[in-house]
């Protein structure tokens, strides 16, 4: 039977607050195989029932079932819409009408009617204290409500209350975006909360990434210096009337029991300052000081429907020590962004402290050296009550660890919860395999994503930095939209890059960007300049491209084509005869080939930067493309050929030597496309004579080493790919894992063979950097791949990369067309390969090292040599062979 099985707006089961037309797509459920879409109707209501229809596409022909747009429909702001579709296929079957789907839109174009208000004044500059603003109001009499929308932001992180409860289940609200460009605002249904009569709305305001103490130069007041609260209540009543209440002078202020809280020290709260109530009706707030208003320009404010921060899961503990110190340390197993919650009984005054870090050192002893300046440090004063709850609200914690510095009574693991935070997004990948070190690693690059994607895609999430350095986020991209569905992250941080970019088109190395201006303590940053180092520069390409091929999403190219074409016409700008190098480069950041003490590899500056200059270039190019900006598109593709000349004139020596002779110079020439097709085979030769040297070993940073494991595979060096994936001894991915990492460290050797630690000014070990290679397991192990000519996965190239001497390979990669599944067994030389391939999409399945086909139902191989080749449309498939 055909069904539809999920309706998404905008990849979201629902949204709330939107300022356009969201995107549609559905999965299709049928027990047929090669299902393919003939037509679909969609519908758009008010109402969940559709007895009044507002848009009616009527039969479409056509078969998408992803990215599509409706546009002749005019939306009102604070409404709820409802979306429904039913299809036709090539079976002759109709599909009943979905489940609806449901979206509630933000304030478009009305114009915001309250102001910023604060209850900070100018003297609270340089405060972390938390603040309390409220308002009584009453609703209209006469009409029950029909509907209540609450728009709200904050200069500063916020919490909202309305009668005594906290609004949505968001944390960390307003998130960190680009502030002077770029707010966002969170819609939420109040309908069913609001009370009859008397109402009271509130908030907490905390200093946050807005004007908190931020980098590691420790500089405060980025974006300005009292914290200031906006708001946008719309009732609607069933007679057609509506009420609005707003921020404005009318709102009183007072400070927290909240004394402190910033991201990287923590949060200080005395509970016995507690105002009872303060955010519920019958509360007497006369002695509450007046609000100020603060100018701020309200055009920034866009609306977020998703992707906002929560508490995802909670861990329990899994050990209570007391190390040779005497310190006592709950251990939580795992490496995490969050919060720990505690319960907690005693008298008037006690108080918890406790200070979260991530590793233990040599003698099992508390290690917050690498935190640098980071406190981590969370007290908690007590009132007295018989049980208390606690957990910090305005800071986040990086942490597997915390010692307990200070607890009335008995350290019990029940009293102990991490609450793990990050941005929210639907899990698309799993993996298992045969070898549990590799499904170890496979889930340190996982915690690693969760740890790092707190709202801003950040380095690591522990010390006096979590910034989205944009290097880091351009090599992890492509790994982590296969765990995770990262489009609406990416799309929100990307806004952020085109915004603080330079006029010149230069890209910033940490987005949002605080550097800008706030480094001269930095050596390297106040000399080299807070821009344009190649592959940090290139997300600005690479990104939004990665969320084109995975989402086949044109709308994230539209959106991001001023600023994906600005970085390449630096470059260009930048070159002398297209060889570029500009200022600070980072090059292939922390490679083990870097001199003693130095965090920058061998690789040759300017070979890094040209041969990212061709790489983002070509991409741009197949960007324009897919726009049908068919100049653009002759011209960097003309381009593109150009630098890959000059490449090869300036770094291959005529007869075929790389000059730079680099793991990562050989990789990025390989990976990239930069080598004469004549000098191919030396060039892998190459770089398999440069693993021998290191005895099998990679020696890479940050550029070379996400694609060490392509470059040999698509080279026909399965095998090397697959030696280097599992090596166990240092440096390589497993190292870390037998070490006990249950998240990926910045540096191979963050913990050295001795036991010894790499300098604690900079050795973090949740950095998701080096877990790009969770792509190698995606693509090449399982061989889900991609298609440029049909991206989001229209057309699945399924070829797997058998080896490593495991005997079974589980993975499933959550498309936006449904699940795709890739597993693989092998027995003696006997493979026997599963696939599913969702409906309304098509695979190609190759198979490497093919001796005999025995079985292959509904899969019709063409055999050449060692190699077959079958094209099959939706479906299960199972095939059965010798290997040769
Ligand atoms: C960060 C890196 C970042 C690098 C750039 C470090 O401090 O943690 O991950 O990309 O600086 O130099």
């Amino acid at each position: 039977m055909l069904s539809v099985k999920k309706i998404t707006l905008d990849y979201e089961l629902s949204l709330s607050g939107v300022d356009n037309f969201p995107v549609i797509g559905w999965e299709i459920a049928s027990d047929q195989q090669s299902v393919k879409q003939i037509c679909y109707q969609l519908q758009v209501s008010h109402d969940k029932y559709f007895d009044v229809i507002l848009f009616d596409s009527g039969l479409i022909n056509s078969d998408a079932s992803a990215n599509v747009n409706i546009n002749d429909i005019l939306l009102h702001p604070s409404t709820r819409y409802f979306v429904r579709v039913r299809i036709n296929d090539n079976h002759g079957e109709e599909s009943p009408w979905s489940a609806v789907a449901e979206f509630i839109t933000g304030m478009m174009d009305t114009p915001w009617s309250g102001d910023f208000i604060s209850a900070e004044n100018s003297a609270d500059k340089d405060n972390s204290k938390v603040t309390l603003v409220r308002k009584p109001f009453s609703l209209n009499k006469g009409s029950a409500v029909a509907s209540a929308y609450l728009h709200v932001s904050a200069l500063g992180l916020y919490q909202f209350y309305l009668n005594g409860q906290k609004v949505g289940d968001d944390v960390l609200t307003p998130g960190w975006t680009s502030y002077h460009h770029h707010l966002l605002y969170q819609t939420y249904d109040l309908s069913e909360q609001l009370q009859r009569d008397d109402n009271v709305i509130g908030a907490e305001l905390a200093a946050g990434w807005f004007k908190g103490d931020m980098g590691f130069t420790r500089d405060r007041n980025y974006y300005g210096e009292q914290t200031a609260l906006i708001c946008q209540l719309v009732i609607h009543y069933q007679d057609g009337t509506q009420q609005i209440v707003v921020t404005d002078d009318s709102w009183h202020g007072e400070d927290s029991p909240i004394l402190f809280s910033e991201i990287y020290d923590g949060e200080i709260c005395d509970a016995s300052l507690e105002r009872e109530g303060w955010n519920n009706t019958g509360y007497d707030a006369s002695y509450w000081r007046p609000v100020s208003l603060i100018p701020y320009d309200k055009k920034v404010l866009t609306a977020q429907s998703a992707c906002k921060v929560k508490k995802i899961a909670a861990l329990e503990p899994v050990a209570i020590i007391t190390t040779a110190q005497g310190d006592t340390v709950i251990d939580f197993g795992q490496n995490l962004s969050g919060w720990v919650e505690f319960k907690v009984s005693g008298k008037l005054g006690d108080k918890v402290i406790l200070r979260h870090f991530e590793t233990l050192d040599a003698e099992g002893n508390v290690y917050l050296d690498n935190l640098r300046s980071a406190k981590q440090r969370v007290e908690y004063v007590l009132k007295g009550d018989a049980e208390e709850v606690y957990h910090p609200q305005f800071t986040y914690q990086g942490f597997r660890y915390v010692k307990v510095e200070s607890y009335p009574g008995k350290i019990l693991p029940e009293n102990f919860k991490a609450l793990v935070l990050h941005s929210d997004m639907a899990h698309t990948g799993h993996f298992n395999c045969s070898n549990e070190d590799l499904n170890q690693l496979h889930h340190n690059i996982l915690w690693g994503l969760k740890g790092n994607f707190v709202d801003v895609p950040t380095d690591c999430p522990q010390r006096d930095e979590r910034l989205g350095w944009t290097g880091d986020a351009q090599i992890f991209c492509r790994t982590a939209s296969y765990l995770m569905h990262t489009r609406n992250f990416f799309a929100k941080w990307l806004r952020d890059l085109r915004h603080d970019q330079t006029p010149e088109g230069g890209v910033p190395h940490v987005v949002p960007d605080i550097l800008t201006g706030h480094c001269a303590n930095d050596i390297n940053l106040a000399a080299g300049g807070t821009h344009s180092a190649a592959a940090w520069a290139d997300a600005a390409v690479i990104n939004p491209w990665t969320m084109y091929l995975m989402y086949g999403d044109t709308r994230i190219l539209e959106n991001q084509y001023q600023s994906m074409k600005g970085w390449v016409d630096f470059m260009l700008t930048h070159s002398e005869n297209l060889i570029w190098r500009y200022k600070l480069q980072f090059g292939d950041w922390v490679a083990l080939d870097a001199k003693e003490g130095s965090y920058f590899g061998a690789t040759p500056t300017d070979l890094v930067c040209t041969a990212y200059f061709a790489h983002s270039t070509e991409l741009f190019s197949r960007a324009a493309k897919a726009l049908n900006r068919t100049e653009d598109f002759e011209r960097y593709s003309a381009l593109h050929q150009q630098i890959v000349q000059r490449f090869q004139d300036e770094f291959f020596t005529p007869s075929g030597r790389l000059a730079a002779r680099t793991q990562t110079a050989h990789i990025l020439a390989l990976y990239f496309n930069l080598v004469p097709e004549p000098f191919r085979e030396r060039t892998v030769n190459t770089l398999v004579e440069l693993l021998r040297e290191h005895d099998g070993h990679l020696v890479t940073g940050f550029v070379g080493t996400p694609y060490f494991c392509h470059a040999l595979s698509q080279n026909g060096r399965e095998k090397e790919a697959w030696e280097l994936l599992l090596k166990e001894d240092f440096p390589s991915w497993l190292y870390q894992v037998k070490a006990g990492a249950t998240t990926i460290w910045e540096h191979w050797d963050g913990l050295k063979p001795d036991g010894t630690m790499w300098s604690a000014d900079m050795n973090s070990f949740n950095h998701y950097a080096y877990g790009a290679v969770g792509e190698w397991l995606y693509r090449s192990v399982a061989g889900i791949e991609a298609d440029v000519d049909e991206p989001g996965f229209k057309h699945v190239i399924i070829e797997p990369t058998i080896g490593g001497g495991l005997s079974f390979v589980d993975a499933t990669y959550q498309s936006i067309y449904g699940e795709i599944a890739v597993g693989w067994k092998v027995l003696d030389e006997r493979v026997t390969l599963n696939v599913t391939v969702p409906h309304n999409t098509h695979a190609t399945i190759k198979l490497s090292s093919l001796g005999e086909l025995l079985s292959a139902q509904d899969v019709d191989f063409k055999q050449q040599g060692t190699s077959g080749v079958a094209n099959v449309g939706s479906g299960n498939y199972t095939v059965e062979y010798l290997r040769a």
